[in-house]
């Protein structure tokens, strides 16, 4: 068996006084596309923050392709190929989606030209030299993935890209989430948003309270009604 892309042992993290994470042990095989999901506040955004290096973990080990990141800073882990598309987007409104894009590169090195970039989000090729200021939500969330993409990023960690989408709009950021898994980039999902998470992933962990209390395929999970039901508060997934 070979070793997974990115795996957390005994992750304990937190802010200033507050632990949040309290020993989060979780791989993430290359190739795949792993969800993380649980209720608000149980550590998400956090875990995600510990493996990009914006929080230092206080205790465990992230490994990445091999390699100890566990105290490396932001600008080493996209250089090594993770890129994290935070919850709020930051799209910039007074740059064009073009310039947009391009800022994902700076300090990435990434090879991927904008352009072949915009090739798998049609509706931003038509409005490259648009402002950024003039997108519905879900171009910018398209667009914050798209910045994500010239960094050439391994590994893409995505904290709640469906968050306050029409359902429309939430069908094609799970087609781009399989495109890009097609293109041969591994996918960590953080999402509220179960149905998503459970369809678009083939393996979740559960957090709760800084610990992930379950994990398994996710189409076993799915079935799991107790454990919808005491993890996330959700009777049945449709
Ligand atoms: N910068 C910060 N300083 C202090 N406490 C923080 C900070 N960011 C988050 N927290 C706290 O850490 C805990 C976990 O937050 P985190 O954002 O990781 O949760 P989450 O699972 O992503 O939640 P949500 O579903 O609301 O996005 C929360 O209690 C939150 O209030
Ligand atoms: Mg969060």
């Amino acid at each position: 068996m070979t070793d997974p892309l990115l795996s957390l042992a005994g992750v304990r993290a937190g802010y200033d006084l507050t632990e949040v994470l309290r020993g989060v042990d979780m791989t993430v095989e290359e190739g795949s596309v792993v969800s993380l999901v649980g209720r608000n506040g149980v550590g998400k955004t956090t875990t995600l923050r510990s493996i990009v290096g914006n929080v230092s973990p206080t205790a465990g080990t992230i490994t990445f392709d091999g390699e100890d990141i566990t105290d490396l800073p932001t600008e080493q882990t996209i250089q090594r190929g993770i890129t994290f598309v935070p919850e709020d987007r930051r799209v910039f409104p007074g740059l064009t989606v073009r310039e947009n894009i391009e800022m994902g590169r700076l300090g990435a090195g990434g090879e991927t030209s904008v352009d072949e970039v915009l090739e798998t989000f049609e509706n931003l090729k038509e409005r490259a030299d648009s402002h950024g200021s003039v997108l519905s939500g879900g171009e910018q969330q398209m667009l914050a993935i798209a910045r994500a993409l010239v960094a050439d990023p391994d590994l893409l960690l995505l904290d709640e890209p469906t968050e306050g989408l029409a359902p429309y709009i939430v069908r094609d950021i799970e087609d781009i989430i399989r495109e890009l898994n097609d293109q041969g980039i591994t996918v960590l999902l953080v999402e509220q948003n179960i149905p998503v998470a459970l369809e678009v992933s083939e393996y979740t962990y559960i957090l709760e309270k800084g610990r992930i209390v379950h994990e398994g395929p996710a189409a076993s999970v799915r079935e799991n009604t107790a454990v919808l039901d005491r993890h996330l508060g959700v009777g049945s997934v449709e």
